[in-house]
């Protein structure tokens, strides 16, 4: 049994997704989640979902502290559902090949620093894309940039604002994140040693 954390900053919509799905799983489950803003919709959607949550300041992901948390947690995999910020080099390397990441475009297009939410949308309806989409990526120390494990397609339709695009978006994210982690676990060798912190 793979123990399982997400890591959040928002509203959590992906990782009420990822709950749901790995829930009663005997493959895994998620064990914790972890957040890094008071007051998101994710830490709600953690309780409701009797899922542990926890807080930790920009220092605490800097410091190691976070890192500690995972490793005593026992966690196997890392999942980021809108997680706004670059983990440290340490940590990426302490759980190689196994953090994921989803972003709301069809990567390596739109993806970087600064590319998240309605700003990614607006640029893909600015620059007259006929299709946007999604990709759920390994995780590296740079923004958006490890190896590309699934991309799903949706059309941009005349007339899409960034909130309709978003939307679409949205829908794609919450039908193929869970289903593709789980064939991405299916396909992992047996887990190495806990990282020691
Ligand atoms: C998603 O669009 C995801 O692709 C991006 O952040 C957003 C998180 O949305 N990385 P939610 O909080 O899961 O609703």
């Amino acid at each position: 049994m793979v123990r399982i954390a997400i890591l959040a900053s928002g509203s959590g919509s992906n990782a009420r997704q990822l709950m749901a799905h790995f829930s009663g799983s005997p493959l895994a489950q998620v064990a914790l989640v972890g957040c890094d803003q008071p007051g998101a919709g994710v830490l709600q959607r953690a309780w409701d979902m009797g899922v542990p949550s926890l807080l930790f300041s920009p220092a605490e992901l800097r410091d190691g502290t976070l890192q500690h948390e995972l490793a005593s947690a026992g966690i196997g995999l890392l999942l980021l559902a809108g997680f706004m910020r670059l983990l440290p080099p340490e940590l990426v390397r302490a759980w190689p090949g196994r953090i994921l990441n989803i972003h709301p475009s069809l990567l390596p297009k739109y993806g970087g620093k600064g590319m998240y939410g309605h700003r990614v949308h607006q640029a893909v309806l600015a620059a007259g894309e006929k299709e946007s989409g999604i990709t759920i990526h390994l995780v590296n120390e740079r923004y958006d940039e490890g190896k590309v494990l699934f991309q799903a397609k949706c059309p941009v339709l005349p007339g899409d604002d960034a909130d309709t695009l978003a939307a679409r978006i949205h829908a794609l994210e919450h039908a193929h994140y869970p289903s593709a982690v789980e064939g991405y676990l299916k396909e992992l060798p047996p887990a190495p040693p806990l990282p020691h912190v």
